[in-house]
């Protein structure tokens, strides 16, 4: 079953649903991607101004272009850095943190490398795509904390043991950590509500969650602005902005007296 809507009253009553659904159970897994930041200020990858219309993907974000041109890739980085750093988390990363004292078992995997989880407090966090204030040595693979200063100069940055830092993402054609693909898996296996936030469900294996979810009989729930491959699929679609949706979400879990069952 599905449902959606432009109307505010509707979202109203898809947003009831989703309370009603949250608001029985003790797990809850959430996935984000790049429509949870983008009340921060920080560009999605492809909506109208998204990074992939103006940036070439395979110049900036694949292991042949940093082993191309290093400079420009890690110019790149810094300058996406500048930034998330002069952004702050919005309620939708506030709401999600949230979640964290309400449900007693909860996960929340992102797709998202702006940290901006973390910023809001989150602790039950795991980023697929990696961390965008991590380096990883290209030669011993140590990872450190890393912001650099845009624009100060042309010196790559290197690790203690002399080998060159790569921004700590997964870059396109690149394998994704196991351990937490697998982490994200054995937590969605026992999960009662998976929740589908501000993502376009078009890069894998993020976009399989939600099929794997359905599959175990796991209720689905869509948060975004716009209509995504699973928007029909899913027991309740939300049309709205994740940072008006899900603080309204926990208001509304919150409220109301339930008993809860696993
Ligand atoms: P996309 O840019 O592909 O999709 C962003 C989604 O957020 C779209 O479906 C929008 O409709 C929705 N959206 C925009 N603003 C929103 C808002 N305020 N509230 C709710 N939804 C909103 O970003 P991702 O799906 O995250 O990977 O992209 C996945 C991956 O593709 C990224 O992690 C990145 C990129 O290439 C790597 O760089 C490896």
């Amino acid at each position: 079953m599905n449902h959606t809507s432009g109307n505010s009253n509707s979202t109203d009553n898809l947003i009831d649903r989703a309370a009603l659904l949250l608001g029985t159970v003790n797990s809850v897994f959430v996935l984000t991607g790049a429509g949870v930041s983008a009340e921060s200020g920080i560009p999605t990858f492809r909506g109208a101004d998204g990074l992939w219309k103006n940036y070439s993907a395979q110049e900036l974000a694949t292991p042949q272009a940093f082993q191309k041109d290093p400079v420009l890739v890690w110019e790149w980085y810094h300058w996406r850095q500048d930034l998330i750093l002069k952004a702050s988390p919005n309620a939708a990363h506030y709401a999600l943190s949230a979640f964290e004292s309400i449900f007693e078992h909860f996960l929340l995997l992102t797709q998202n490398v702006d940290n901006m989880h973390r910023r809001a407090g989150s602790q039950r966090v795991l980023e697929l795509h990696g961390n965008i204030f991590r380096a990883r040595c290209c030669e011993c693979d140590r990872k450190t904390e890393y912001t650099g200063i845009q624009g100060v100069s042309n010196d790559l940055p290197r690790c203690v043991c002399g080998g060159l830092l790569r921004p700590d993402v997964v870059w396109f054609g690149e394998a994704i950590p196991e351990y937490i693909w697998q982490d994200s898996l054995d937590f969605l296996s026992g999960t009662a509500v998976a929740m589908i936030c501000g993502t376009s469900g078009v890069v894998w294996p993020a976009a399989a969650i939600p099929r794997i979810a359905m599959e175990q009989g796991v209720k689905t729930i869509e948060i975004n602005l716009e209509p995504t491959p699973i928007s029909n699929a899913v027991d309740v679609s939300i049309r709205a902005k994740a940072d008006v949706a899900l603080p309204l979400l926990v208001r509304k879990i919150t409220d109301r007296p339930t008993s809860k069952i696993s």
